[in-house]
């Protein structure tokens, strides 16, 4: 009985440990068509025969990235199967991260990945919270590596005044997905009704207002 319980239990961690992360592949390669209309849990494989180098390479990150937010002053870098149609499967991708001085990485999850970044310039003060509501949060130099756990609040923020920072990311996903808290609450299409926003933050209704329109790019 004992045995049986316990056979029971290591089962349930491997089903757990598979369904935790990306599917598993079931091919050497999956290269996605993009272009395919048919929808499946990740992309359609392109004939394999096809696949060439190009379909596993990016040459996109080796330099810093023009930063155009002005607000958050950084610019994230996605290195995911949309960029890099051999990752289709593989469960894993990347990003490279650029914040200008005092530049801000808001806060934000990965619903299918944990995160872990290796600093390539500069300091960050970094942070994620758990969901008891604390905040792990630490300031990293150049070298140095932090993980964010899949699915938590987490941030990155350039302290210095005078110089730039950058990161490499991984992901254990071959598209992580991002939501930012401010812009999809915020900015939402349709949007998140005023009556939920005063009474979820207790503000009165010209402040969400002004931070709709303090987030929403000017035309
Ligand atoms: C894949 O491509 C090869 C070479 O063009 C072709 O011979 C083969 O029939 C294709 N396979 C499929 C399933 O379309």
């Amino acid at each position: 009985m004992a045995e049986i319980k316990a056979i029971l239990m290591v089962l349930l961690a491997i089903t757990i440990g598979v369904f935790a992360n990306d599917a598993d592949m079931l091919q050497d390669v999956c290269v996605a068509d993009l272009t395919s209309a048919t929808l499946v849990n990740g992309f359609v494989c392109k004939n394999s025969t096809l696949a060439s180098a190009e379909d596993f390479f990016f040459g996109g990150i080796a330099q810093p990235l023009p930063i155009t937010n002005k607000i958050l002053n950084s610019i994230v870098t996605n290195v995911n199967v949309e960029k890099v149609p051999g990752l289709n499967t593989l469960g894993v991708s990347m990003a490279r991260i650029d914040y200008g001085p005092g530049g801000l990485n808001p806060p934000h999850i990965h619903p299918r990945a944990t995160e872990i970044i290796f600093v390539l310039t500069g300091q960050l003060n970094v942070g994620f919270i758990t969901t008891k509501n604390v905040l792990i949060s630490k300031t990293l130099n150049a070298g140095e590596v932090f993980v964010f756990p899949r699915g938590l609040v987490h941030f990155q923020k350039n302290p210095s005044k005078s110089y730039p920072a950058s990161v490499i990311a991984g992901f254990n996903s071959q598209l992580p997905g991002t939501q930012q808290f401010a812009a999809s609450l915020f900015t939402a299409k349709p949007p998140v009704p005023n009556e939920v926003l005063t009474q979820a933050f207790n503000i009165d209704s010209y402040l969400v207002d002004n931070i709709r329109a303090g987030l929403t790019p000017k035309a």
